[in-house]
């Protein structure tokens, strides 16, 4: 049988579901093809990413709040325990509840779902193979890779998903470990490394540069860092994993400092890899098609458009964040532009957040990268612990930083330490997007007793009138 198509979406997380939603919206048909084994739309966003994650952060940051803080707010616990099959059934049913709303997204905006893989047998036609092996071609005027990425693996240390896991396995992990090593000090690494130090784990993150969090503001990592170590984790900076030999009971993590050296052993129970990840096209006949390529197997694009006509690329199988919301912005794009519309999406300003105790945040530039350009700043700051709200709340760990061009005032970036700082940051990337200045948030009404009045006060900072501190 052959169906045809405005567009057939290859790949049903945030890059492909958001395209099939607007395509619905703006009418055109589109297909959307999906090929996990357990048939879930969402990707690795709803599956085995920022949801599964979130679920056990924010589960795992009240137990330790129940254990360490509740006392002091006057609420006593007896008997308080881990119930770590309750955590991770609800995390499930977050991930469950999600993605059967994609469902009901994909068909309120009439995009047809195929499950199988896609691969591309030329520029208007997808075949589907389902898992028993029998195949579709569906017809398009139009395709849209949307495949995604993978694990990044390192040489020598082989993840079997149960002792030896990459992120997808620590978020499955059926008894708490006494002692993980997670490889990289990344967005991964401190997450779920915080999961599972809060439940109990002693952890150590082993990082090959000389700061975690390598692309953020120097020092927002100095203090992040400072603060994870304060709450028990423990970090080998400017070092790399060589290897990772399994016995039968334990372990060992053969380390070495990353410029060379003596070599040293961790003992462990569980190792976490998270070196980063790598685009997924594997499968997809982008050869069939002749689809241009970068050296680390990103697809190049212009304004989505591939090297042949027709066929489109977003998320993270293409440069730029690996982000859920940067995969969601380049679908709106993309289809709009197939659509004869202005799609565009503005890369300096997608957000970064790590949801940590407490949450990390950043838009723009950092300072590092506005002295190497060259560029005259000024720095506003304001500490959470002189807001009042953080203050009332025991939450005073970490600070706003706001950075403003010395000329203009024009905002260049915008860093935060703190609790709620996911949320905070919102409001800093609308006014940038506007090509605000410090000046207009500092100016602008916040509400009292709130965290958001930190943002103020930083932006106050850049021209000198903070005034609670
Ligand atoms: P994916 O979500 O990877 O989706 C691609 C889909 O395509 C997959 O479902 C795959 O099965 C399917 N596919 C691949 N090839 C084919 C084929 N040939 N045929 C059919 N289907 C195919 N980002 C955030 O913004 N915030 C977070 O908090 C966050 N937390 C994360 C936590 C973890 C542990 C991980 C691993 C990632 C996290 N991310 C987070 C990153 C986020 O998940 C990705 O940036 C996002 O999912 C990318 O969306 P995508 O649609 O490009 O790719
Ligand atoms: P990452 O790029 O954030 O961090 C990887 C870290 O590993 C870096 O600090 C790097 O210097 C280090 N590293 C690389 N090779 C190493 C080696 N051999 N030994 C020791 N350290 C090494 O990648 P991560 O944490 O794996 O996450 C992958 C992607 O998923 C990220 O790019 C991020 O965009 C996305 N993600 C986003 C989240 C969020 O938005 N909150 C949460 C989790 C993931």
């Amino acid at each position: 049988m052959t169906t045809s198509y405005d567009i057939v979406i290859i790949g049903g997380g945030p890059a492909g579901y958001n395209a099939a939603i607007r395509a619905g919206q703006l009418g055109l048909k589109s297909a959307c093809i999906e090929m996990r084994d357990d048939e879930n739309y969402g990707g690795t966003c709803l599956n085995v990413g920022c949801i599964p994650s979130k679920a056990l952060l924010h589960a795992s940051e009240l137990f330790e709040a129940a254990q360490n803080d509740f006392a002091g707010l006057g609420i006593k616990t007896t008997g308080l325990k881990l119930d770590l099959p309750q955590m991770l059934k609800q995390k499930e049913e977050a991930v469950s509840g999600l993605t059967k709303g994609i469902d009901y997204l994909l068909k309120k905006n009439k995009a047809d779902q195929y499950l199988g893989k896609g691969a591309i047998i030329d520029p208007n036609t997808v075949q589907v193979t389902d898992k028993k092996g029998k195949t579709q071609n569906l017809k398009t005027k139009n395709i849209i890779i949307a495949t995604g990425s993978e694990v990044m693996p390192l040489p020598g240390v082989e993840i079997d998903e149960k002792r030896i896991v990459s992120s997808t396995g620590a978020l499955t992990l059926s008894s708490v470990p006494k002692h993980m090593v997670v490889i990289g000090g990344g967005v991964i690494g401190l997450e779920l490394g915080s999961v599972w130090r809060r439940l109990g784990a002693k952890v150590t993150v082993v990082e090959f540069l000389d700061k975690i969090l390598p692309p953020m503001d120097n020092e927002v990592s100095k203090q992040f860092q400072r603060i994870l170590k304060k709450q028990g984790m423990d970090f080998k900076l400017s070092t790399k994993v060589t290897g990772v030999e399994k016995l039968k009971s334990k372990l060992k993590v053969k380390i070495e400092p990353a410029k060379g050296g003596e070599s040293d052993i961790i003992e462990c129970d569980n190792v976490l890899v998270a070196i980063g990840r790598r685009p997924y096209t594997q499968g997809l006949g982008l050869e069939n098609v002749g689809v241009a390529m970068d050296k680390r197997g990103f697809i190049e694009t212009n304004h989505f458009a591939t090297n042949v006509a027709g066929i489109y690329a977003t998320g993270d199988c293409i440069h730029g964040p690996m982000l859920a919301h940067k995969a969601e912005d380049d679908a709106v794009a993309c289809v709009e532009i197939i659509a004869g519309k202005a799609g565009h999406v503005n890369y300096d300003l997608v957000p970064n957040v790590v949801y940590t105790y407490p949450e990390v945040a950043s838009v723009g530039r950092t300072e590092e990268e506005l002295k190497t350009s060259g560029i005259a700043y000024k720095v506003g700051k304001f500490s959470f612990a002189a807001n009042s709200r953080a203050k009332t709340n025991h939450e005073t760990d970490g600070f706003v930083k706001v950075l403003a061009d010395s000329q203009t005032d024009k905002i260049l970036g915008v860093h935060i330490v703190g609790v709620g700082g996911g949320e905070l940051i919102a409001e800093a990337v609308a006014v940038m997007e506007f090509g605000g200045a410090s000046e207009d948030i500092a100016r602008t009404c916040h509400a009292h007793p709130t965290r958001s009045e930190a943002v103020r006060q930083a932006a106050m900072g850049v021209e000198g009138w903070t005034m609670q501190s």
